[in-house]
């Protein structure tokens, strides 16, 4: 896809595996400077060295998207080393799955966490330099579960229906500074996070979709490549479906 965001400074959370990985690298392909950030260090290292070994431009932020004093400190430093901040995607995600009488409050409490008060505490810091730019596009991975619901997962189908509800507050918030805020919900996409799941059920979620594969990261990557687009500046509060058409 021939889009171009040279000049862009980005920064996308839970970047060192799967979908966002994926995003980190299609967006610097693209032309942005990437801000690499992930619990885990060393994956966020390698991606970094991927981008700029293709000749992109990268950096790596080891940062716990859940812990405010974390983001803050590295959405400094992101806006201070890459010059600024035009593009944030929220992509850090976890599951502790299991049915609603067993679950713990430290999963209920977690998955909210990272989920999606750590996407509270990044646009809540990006926000500022985008709102001085007067430009700005925050996109949060959310999934279809926030809108389906789904047994075994209370907790992730909480955090993602309220980060739906945190992107339509941030849209109306942020328009009037030109930043715009959409939501991408992933349906099945093969990754970590759905490998851990066992090959029937993979297969029964496959077989039920009515394109008939499961997606990949890349098919994540593109509506977000678009999303953080000047195709899509008048796009925003929306939550588009990347998800073979399992939800219609
Ligand atoms: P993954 O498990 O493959 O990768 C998640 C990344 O986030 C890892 O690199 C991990 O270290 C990082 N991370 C975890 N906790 C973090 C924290 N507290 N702070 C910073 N980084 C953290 O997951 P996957 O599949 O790539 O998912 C990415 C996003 O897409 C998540 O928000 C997930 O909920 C969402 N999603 C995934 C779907 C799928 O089928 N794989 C479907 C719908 C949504």
């Amino acid at each position: 896809m021939n889009i171009k965001l040279d000049g862009r400074r980005a920064a996308v959370t839970g970047a060192g595996a799967g979908i966002g990985r994926e995003i980190a690298l299609t967006l610097a392909r693209a032309g942005a400077a990437l801000a690499v950030c992930d619990v885990v260090r060393e994956p966020a290292e390698a991606v970094a060295a991927d981008i700029n070994g293709a000749g992109g431009s990268a950096r790596a932020y080891a940062v716990d998207v859940s812990d405010s004093a974390q983001v803050n400190a590295t959405c400094d430093a992101v806006v201070a080393e890459l010059g600024g901040l035009d593009i944030l995607v929220n992509n850090a995600g976890i599951t502790r799955d299991t049915l609603m009488l067993r679950m713990s409050d430290d999963d209920f409490d977690r998955v909210l966490g990272v989920n999606l008060r750590g996407a509270f505490f990044f646009t809540r810091a990006a926000a500022r330099p985008m709102m001085k730019a007067r430009w700005g596009r925050i996109i949060n991975i959310a999934s279809v579960i926030g809108q389906m619901g789904n047994a075994g997962q209370a907790n992730y189908a909480a955090a993602k229906a309220g980060l739906i509800g945190l992107t339509k507050s941030a849209a109306r918030e942020l328009a009037a500074r030109n930043i715009t805020v959409n939501a991408v919900a992933p349906g099945f996409i093969a990754t970590a996070m759905t490998e851990k799941l066992d090959p029937a059920t993979r297969e029964a979620y496959v077989q039920a979709l009515p394109l008939k594969r499961a997606g990949t990261p890349e098919d994540v990557a593109n509506a977000c490549l678009f999303l953080a687009s000047d195709l899509a500046s008048y796009i925003t509060g929306q939550v588009i479906r990347v998800d073979g058409g399992m939800l219609m």
